[in-house]
Protein backbone atom coordinates (compact mmCIF):
# COMPACT_ATOMS: atom_id res chain seq x y z
CA UNK A 1 0.00 0.00 0.00
CA UNK A 2 2.97 2.81 1.18
CA UNK A 3 6.58 2.16 -0.19
CA UNK A 4 8.80 4.41 0.17
CA UNK A 5 12.29 3.85 -1.74
CA UNK A 6 15.69 5.60 -0.78
CA UNK A 7 13.49 8.54 0.48
CA UNK A 8 15.94 11.98 1.42
CA UNK A 9 14.36 14.27 3.29
CA UNK A 10 16.15 18.20 4.14
CA UNK A 11 14.61 20.77 6.83
CA UNK A 12 16.22 23.71 5.91
CA UNK A 13 19.71 22.66 5.82
CA UNK A 14 19.46 19.57 8.00
CA UNK A 15 19.80 16.36 5.95
CA UNK A 16 16.92 14.63 8.45
CA UNK A 17 16.05 11.35 6.41
CA UNK A 18 18.54 9.90 5.23
CA UNK A 19 17.89 7.05 2.48
CA UNK A 20 14.78 5.62 3.89
CA UNK A 21 12.85 2.62 2.94
CA UNK A 22 9.82 1.42 3.98
CA UNK A 23 6.92 -0.59 2.97
CA UNK A 24 3.25 -0.91 4.29
CA UNK A 25 1.34 -4.13 3.22
CA UNK A 26 -2.83 -3.42 3.25
CA UNK A 27 -4.15 -4.14 6.32
CA UNK A 28 -1.31 -3.77 8.36
CA UNK A 29 -0.45 -2.15 11.83
CA UNK A 30 3.76 -0.66 11.65
CA UNK A 31 4.88 0.77 14.42
CA UNK A 32 8.04 3.12 13.99
CA UNK A 33 9.94 3.85 16.95
CA UNK A 34 13.26 6.10 17.54
CA UNK A 35 14.34 8.18 19.90
CA UNK A 36 13.79 12.30 20.11
CA UNK A 37 15.22 13.78 16.69
CA UNK A 38 15.58 10.38 14.82
CA UNK A 39 13.11 11.85 11.96
CA UNK A 40 9.59 10.13 12.76
CA UNK A 41 7.74 13.27 12.52
CA UNK A 42 9.92 14.15 9.43
CA UNK A 43 8.66 10.99 8.16
CA UNK A 44 4.75 11.34 8.45
CA UNK A 45 5.42 14.30 7.10
CA UNK A 46 6.67 13.02 3.91
CA UNK A 47 4.10 10.24 3.66
CA UNK A 48 1.25 13.12 4.31
CA UNK A 49 3.00 15.20 1.44
CA UNK A 50 3.91 18.05 3.92
CA UNK A 51 7.35 17.64 3.26
CA UNK A 52 9.07 17.27 -0.45
CA UNK A 53 11.66 14.36 -0.85
CA UNK A 54 14.84 15.41 -2.01
CA UNK A 55 15.19 12.17 -3.54
CA UNK A 56 13.63 8.80 -3.57
CA UNK A 57 10.50 7.78 -4.01
CA UNK A 58 6.77 7.42 -1.84
CA UNK A 59 4.29 5.12 -3.61
CA UNK A 60 0.74 4.95 -2.64
CA UNK A 61 -1.65 2.08 -4.07
CA UNK A 62 1.09 2.50 -6.54
CA UNK A 63 0.42 5.71 -6.81
CA UNK A 64 4.05 8.05 -7.23
CA UNK A 65 3.17 10.66 -5.01
CA UNK A 66 6.08 12.80 -6.59
CA UNK A 67 5.73 12.64 -10.30
CA UNK A 68 8.38 13.34 -12.35
CA UNK A 69 6.25 16.07 -13.52
CA UNK A 70 6.23 19.84 -11.73
CA UNK A 71 2.55 18.94 -10.38
CA UNK A 72 3.22 17.87 -6.96
CA UNK A 73 0.16 16.39 -5.35
CA UNK A 74 -1.40 19.15 -2.51
CA UNK A 75 -2.39 17.59 0.52
CA UNK A 76 -6.05 17.76 0.01
CA UNK A 77 -5.59 15.34 -2.93
CA UNK A 78 -3.01 13.71 -0.57
CA UNK A 79 -6.51 13.17 1.93
CA UNK A 80 -8.59 12.09 -0.85
CA UNK A 81 -6.45 9.63 -1.72
CA UNK A 82 -7.02 7.78 1.53
CA UNK A 83 -4.31 9.00 3.65
CA UNK A 84 -5.03 10.61 7.32
CA UNK A 85 -2.12 12.35 9.47
CA UNK A 86 -3.28 12.80 12.97
CA UNK A 87 -0.35 15.19 13.52
CA UNK A 88 2.30 15.54 16.75
CA UNK A 89 1.06 17.31 19.45
CA UNK A 90 -2.95 17.11 19.36
CA UNK A 91 -3.40 19.62 16.71
CA UNK A 92 -6.96 21.10 16.93
CA UNK A 93 -7.96 24.04 15.44
CA UNK A 94 -8.60 25.79 19.08
CA UNK A 95 -11.41 28.47 17.76
CA UNK A 96 -13.14 26.44 16.34
CA UNK A 97 -16.41 24.06 17.98
CA UNK A 98 -15.56 20.27 18.61
CA UNK A 99 -18.63 19.54 16.22
CA UNK A 100 -17.37 21.74 13.53
CA UNK A 101 -13.36 20.28 14.35
CA UNK A 102 -15.12 16.97 13.40
CA UNK A 103 -16.71 18.12 10.21
CA UNK A 104 -13.85 19.48 9.06
CA UNK A 105 -11.97 15.93 9.06
CA UNK A 106 -14.55 15.31 6.78
CA UNK A 107 -13.97 17.68 4.23
CA UNK A 108 -13.41 15.36 1.31
CA UNK A 109 -16.55 13.67 2.08
CA UNK A 110 -19.58 13.30 0.21
CA UNK A 111 -21.75 10.56 1.96
CA UNK A 112 -23.36 12.77 4.09
CA UNK A 113 -25.36 10.53 5.69
CA UNK A 114 -22.27 8.03 6.77
CA UNK A 115 -20.37 11.39 7.46
CA UNK A 116 -23.08 11.54 10.07
CA UNK A 117 -22.94 8.08 11.16
CA UNK A 118 -19.26 8.11 12.06
CA UNK A 119 -19.72 11.51 13.80
CA UNK A 120 -22.08 9.25 16.19
CA UNK A 121 -19.62 6.50 15.77
CA UNK A 122 -16.50 9.12 16.93
CA UNK A 123 -19.13 10.51 20.22
CA UNK A 124 -19.79 6.50 21.21
CA UNK A 125 -16.14 5.94 21.57
CA UNK A 126 -15.46 9.05 23.11
CA UNK A 127 -18.52 10.44 24.64
CA UNK A 128 -16.56 13.71 26.43
CA UNK A 129 -16.25 14.87 22.58
CA UNK A 130 -20.51 14.59 22.38
CA UNK A 131 -20.70 16.84 25.47
CA UNK A 132 -18.68 19.15 24.15
CA UNK A 133 -19.26 19.51 21.04
CA UNK A 134 -21.00 22.84 20.57
CA UNK A 135 -17.34 24.22 22.70
CA UNK A 136 -14.53 25.45 21.70
CA UNK A 137 -11.80 22.99 21.03
CA UNK A 138 -9.76 24.87 22.86
CA UNK A 139 -11.34 24.51 25.90
CA UNK A 140 -10.92 20.74 25.95
CA UNK A 141 -8.16 19.07 28.16
CA UNK A 142 -4.57 17.70 26.31
CA UNK A 143 -6.66 14.55 26.27
CA UNK A 144 -9.56 15.29 25.31
CA UNK A 145 -7.90 17.33 22.27
CA UNK A 146 -5.97 13.96 21.39
CA UNK A 147 -8.94 12.51 21.20
CA UNK A 148 -10.39 15.13 19.16
CA UNK A 149 -7.64 14.91 16.72
CA UNK A 150 -7.93 11.57 16.62
CA UNK A 151 -11.27 11.42 15.65
CA UNK A 152 -10.57 14.19 12.80
CA UNK A 153 -8.07 12.23 11.24
CA UNK A 154 -10.60 9.23 11.24
CA UNK A 155 -13.32 11.34 10.37
CA UNK A 156 -12.01 11.19 6.90
CA UNK A 157 -12.40 7.30 6.43
CA UNK A 158 -8.55 6.86 6.15
CA UNK A 159 -6.70 3.65 4.04
CA UNK A 160 -3.81 4.33 5.73
CA UNK A 161 -3.70 6.46 9.20
CA UNK A 162 -0.85 7.83 10.31
CA UNK A 163 -0.77 8.44 13.48
CA UNK A 164 2.31 10.77 15.39
CA UNK A 165 3.10 9.93 19.62
CA UNK A 166 -0.97 9.63 20.31
CA UNK A 167 -0.51 9.25 23.81
CA UNK A 168 2.73 11.51 24.86
CA UNK A 169 1.32 13.42 27.94
CA UNK A 170 -1.85 11.52 28.02
CA UNK A 171 -3.28 9.66 31.59
CA UNK A 172 -2.81 5.84 31.25
CA UNK A 173 -5.90 4.87 31.54
CA UNK A 174 -7.12 7.09 28.07
CA UNK A 175 -3.69 5.74 26.31
CA UNK A 176 -5.19 2.03 26.97
CA UNK A 177 -8.53 3.57 25.46
CA UNK A 178 -6.36 5.00 22.15
CA UNK A 179 -4.76 1.49 21.60
CA UNK A 180 -7.69 -0.78 22.13
CA UNK A 181 -9.38 1.66 19.44
CA UNK A 182 -6.07 1.01 17.15
CA UNK A 183 -6.56 -2.29 17.45
CA UNK A 184 -10.20 -2.38 16.69
CA UNK A 185 -9.97 -0.24 13.59
CA UNK A 186 -6.85 -2.31 12.47
CA UNK A 187 -8.70 -5.33 12.83
CA UNK A 188 -11.72 -4.02 10.82
CA UNK A 189 -9.15 -3.27 8.04
CA UNK A 190 -7.73 -0.30 8.39
CA UNK A 191 -4.01 0.08 7.79
CA UNK A 192 -1.66 1.99 9.94
CA UNK A 193 1.52 3.73 10.42
CA UNK A 194 1.97 4.47 14.70
CA UNK A 195 5.13 6.57 15.42
CA UNK A 196 5.62 6.39 19.66
CA UNK A 197 7.63 6.79 21.99
CA UNK A 198 5.59 4.32 24.07
CA UNK A 199 8.06 1.78 22.48
CA UNK A 200 6.99 -1.64 24.57
CA UNK A 201 2.91 -0.71 23.97
CA UNK A 202 4.29 0.15 19.98
CA UNK A 203 5.74 -3.02 19.56
CA UNK A 204 3.10 -5.15 21.07
CA UNK A 205 0.00 -3.99 19.09
CA UNK A 206 2.57 -3.65 15.92
CA UNK A 207 2.76 -6.60 13.41
CA UNK A 208 6.06 -5.19 12.22
CA UNK A 209 7.86 -2.68 13.16
CA UNK A 210 11.09 -0.16 12.27
CA UNK A 211 13.63 1.65 14.28
CA UNK A 212 15.00 4.86 13.09
CA UNK A 213 17.94 6.27 14.14
CA UNK A 214 19.54 9.62 13.03
CA UNK A 215 17.65 9.60 10.13
CA UNK A 216 18.72 5.61 9.17
CA UNK A 217 16.17 2.46 9.78
CA UNK A 218 18.42 0.33 10.98
CA UNK A 219 16.89 -2.33 12.12
CA UNK A 220 13.02 -4.11 10.90
CA UNK A 221 10.89 -7.02 11.74
CA UNK A 222 7.36 -8.56 13.19
CA UNK A 223 6.91 -6.75 16.75
CA UNK A 224 8.01 -9.50 18.68
CA UNK A 225 11.57 -10.12 17.00
CA UNK A 226 11.87 -6.44 17.71
CA UNK A 227 11.11 -6.55 21.27
CA UNK A 228 13.73 -9.49 21.89
CA UNK A 229 16.37 -7.55 20.59
CA UNK A 230 18.71 -6.95 22.26
CA UNK A 231 19.62 -3.22 20.96
CA UNK A 232 15.86 -2.69 20.64
CA UNK A 233 15.94 -3.93 24.73
CA UNK A 234 18.69 -1.55 25.76
CA UNK A 235 17.48 1.61 23.96
CA UNK A 236 13.80 1.54 23.73
CA UNK A 237 12.75 -0.68 26.66
CA UNK A 238 14.83 0.86 28.99
CA UNK A 239 16.41 -2.33 29.51
CA UNK A 240 14.28 -4.87 30.43
CA UNK A 241 14.30 -8.35 31.50
N1 LIG B 1 11.22 23.02 11.08
C1 LIG B 1 12.44 22.50 11.18
N2 LIG B 1 13.52 23.15 10.67
C2 LIG B 1 14.76 22.62 10.76
N3 LIG B 1 15.03 21.44 11.33
C3 LIG B 1 14.01 20.77 11.85
C4 LIG B 1 12.67 21.24 11.80
N4 LIG B 1 11.87 20.34 12.40
C5 LIG B 1 12.66 19.34 12.80
N5 LIG B 1 13.95 19.60 12.47
C6 LIG B 1 15.09 18.70 12.74
O1 LIG B 1 14.86 17.47 12.11
C7 LIG B 1 15.30 16.39 12.91
C8 LIG B 1 14.20 15.37 13.03
O2 LIG B 1 13.07 15.94 13.65
P1 LIG B 1 11.71 15.15 13.79
O3 LIG B 1 11.32 14.58 12.48
O4 LIG B 1 10.75 16.08 14.44
O5 LIG B 1 12.15 13.96 14.77
P2 LIG B 1 11.28 13.03 15.72
O6 LIG B 1 9.85 13.17 15.34
O7 LIG B 1 11.83 11.66 15.51
O8 LIG B 1 11.54 13.51 17.11
C9 LIG B 1 15.75 17.01 14.23
O9 LIG B 1 17.16 17.05 14.22
C10 LIG B 1 15.16 18.38 14.22
O10 LIG B 1 16.01 19.27 14.89
MG1 LIG C 1 8.20 13.74 16.38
Amino acid sequence: MLEMQDVHVYRGQTHVLKGVDLHIEQGELVALIGANGAGKTTLLRAVSGLLRPRQGQIMFSDHDMEPASTHRLSVEKIVTMGISHCPEGRQVFSAMTVRENLLLGAFNRTDTQEVQQDMQRMIQLFPVLGQRQNQAAGSLSGGEQMMLALSRALMAKPRLLLLDEPSLGLAPLVVNAIFDLLAQLNAEGMTILLVEQNAGMALELASRAYVLELGHIVLAGTGGELSSNERVREIYLGGAA
